[in-house]
């Protein structure tokens, strides 16, 4: 009997290459956790994961910081199930962040559009500071100007999946980072 035929079903991920292992992985959000620890000492840290793709980025984060920490979500959407930004940017939340130090967890700084919205949206609500961090940094030109503190790889303009990465919502369980083109 057949089953899904949509073309993404064939796509055979352990064939794909991995761009970045998951020990790799590890051993950096280690490295960023120590940090943004040793940044925020002596403060609550309010984390704003930014769903659905850094969702294990920030489960993971947040083992390797050592502070108090406060951690919730807000949902953003600019793909919609395709490999090109669409370029609008629709935000769900509602969080009250004023006068919390805050540092807004994503899962790629791709064109930026959508870090630059939902940075610009939570810095209406007057936190006491407001940082980034992304675990991924696709290296394009013209990206929005937004400034990210704590970036985990840079990496060449190349379509990635899997630590939370999609591609129309597949393949976010993969552990590493993986190349679809
Ligand atoms: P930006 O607004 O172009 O920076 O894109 C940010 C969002 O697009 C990210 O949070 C991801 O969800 C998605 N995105 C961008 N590049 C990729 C990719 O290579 N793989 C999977 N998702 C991506």
């Amino acid at each position: 009997m057949s089953t899904d035929s949509s073309p993404e079903t064939e796509i055979d991920i352990s064939k794909k290459e991995i761009l970045i292992s998951s020990s790799e992985i590890n051993q950096r959000v280690a490295q960023l956790g120590k940090e943004i620890s040793a940044d925020y000492q002596g403060r609550e840290l309010h984390l704003v994961g930014v769903l659905n793709g850094a969702f294990i980025f920030l489960a993971d984060l947040v083992r390797q910081i050592n502070i108090p920490c406060q951690i919730c979500f807000l949902q953003a959407s600019s793909y919609k199930d395709q490999k090109v930004s669409s370029g609008e940017v629709t935000l769900m939340h509602n969080l009250d962040l004023r006068g919390k130090d805050v540092l807004v967890v994503e899962d790629i700084f791709d064109t930026g559009l959508t870090l630059k919205y939902v940075m610009e949206d939570l810095l209406r609500q007057k936190p006491n500071s407001i940082e980034a961090c992304s675990l991924l940094n696709k290296k394009i030109p013209n990206k929005a100007e937004v400034t990210v503190k704590y970036i985990g790889f840079d990496i060449e303009d190349r379509f990635v999946v899997g630590y939370g990465l999609d591609f129309a919502e597949r393949y976010r369980e993969v552990p590493h980072i993986a190349c679809l083109d």
